[in-house]
């Protein structure tokens, strides 16, 4: 569990409930328990993605995955307690108790059979029966998006958002979660194992169903930075305080790993 959770990765999602809580006039401090328990089901999801049954990958944070480093059992119990530390984080150390009911409903819903798990399902058939556009969204949202939108969230949940402003943030998560795996995509045709930590040029071999496989490269690019323009215009009403949050978007399309 160390092992994985405390390897280089970018902490895009605890620093993203960190600045939306921020954003929303409070200390990051404030969502610091969510922040974790996000980044703790976020590095669930990876172990179990580079497994031999999922995408068998070897590298991850340009270290030897999970399995390799230790053996399979090892790493599928290490994920599946590191979905349980996560939720024992925000109940632990969350002061108000409407806000851990709150914060664990959403990062259930988001990790869950209706989100994340349901995005790598259909990822994983979608090698075997291929799929259109549609699908390709669908399988996006729910595998990368659903995570994303729920660290906003959490973030303005343990600021005490109102409906409004958890609306907003959803929607911000929404675009930004989308074109943070269409740059993934991109990675994975353009990247190198030294700048990304990990394993190029698999996507195509395995059969996956990508935004450069459907669209192409320059559309792929188009398409991930009108989301993140839409991003910005969505969190525009936080006044300055949103700023960080717009920086972070135009990171997302910027990045290089
Ligand atoms: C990788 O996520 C898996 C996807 C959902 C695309 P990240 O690119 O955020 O991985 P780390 O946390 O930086 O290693
Ligand atoms: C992984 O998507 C999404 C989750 C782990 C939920 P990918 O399979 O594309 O992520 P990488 O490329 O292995 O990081
Ligand atoms: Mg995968
Ligand atoms: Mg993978
Ligand atoms: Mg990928």
């Amino acid at each position: 569990m160390r092992y994985s959770l405390l390897s280089p990765g970018k902490r895009l999602r605890p620093i993203l409930c960190l600045l939306s809580a921020e954003a929303l006039g409070c200390a990051p401090a404030t969502a610091m328990a969510n922040a974790a328990a996000v980044e703790m089901i976020h590095c669930y999801s990876l172990i179990h993605d580079d497994l031999p049954a999922m995408d068998d990958d070897d590298l991850r944070r340009g270290r030897p995955t999970c399995h390799i480093q230790f053996d399979e059992a090892t790493a599928i119990l290490a994920g599946d307690a590191l979905q349980a530390l996560a939720f024992e984080t925000i109940l632990q150390d969350t002061v108000d108790p409407a806000v851990a009911a709150k914060s664990c409903l959403v990062l259930t819903r988001a990790a869950g059979a209706e989100g994340m798990v349901a995005g790598q399902v259909d990822d994983l058939l979608a090698e075997k029966t291929g799929g259109d556009a549609k699908m390709l969204h669908a399988i996006h949202a729910r595998k990368t998006g659903a995570m994303i939108r729920a660290s906003v969230v959490l973030g303005g949940i343990a600021a005490k958002a109102n409906a409004e402003q958890i609306e907003l943030l959803s929607n911000y998560g929404d675009c930004i979660g989308i074109a943070f795996q269409i740059v993934d995509d991109l990675l994975d045709v353009e990247g190198t194992a030294e700048n990304t930590g990990k394993r190029t040029g698999k996507d195509q071999d395995r059969g996956k169903l990508t935004f450069p496989g459907i669209y192409g490269i320059q559309a792929s690019k188009d398409r991930a930075e009108q989301f993140v323009e839409q991003a910005i215009a969505v969190v525009d009403t936080f006044g300055p305080a949103g700023k960080p949050l717009k920086q972070l978007a135009r990171y997302i399309t910027d990045r290089s790993h």
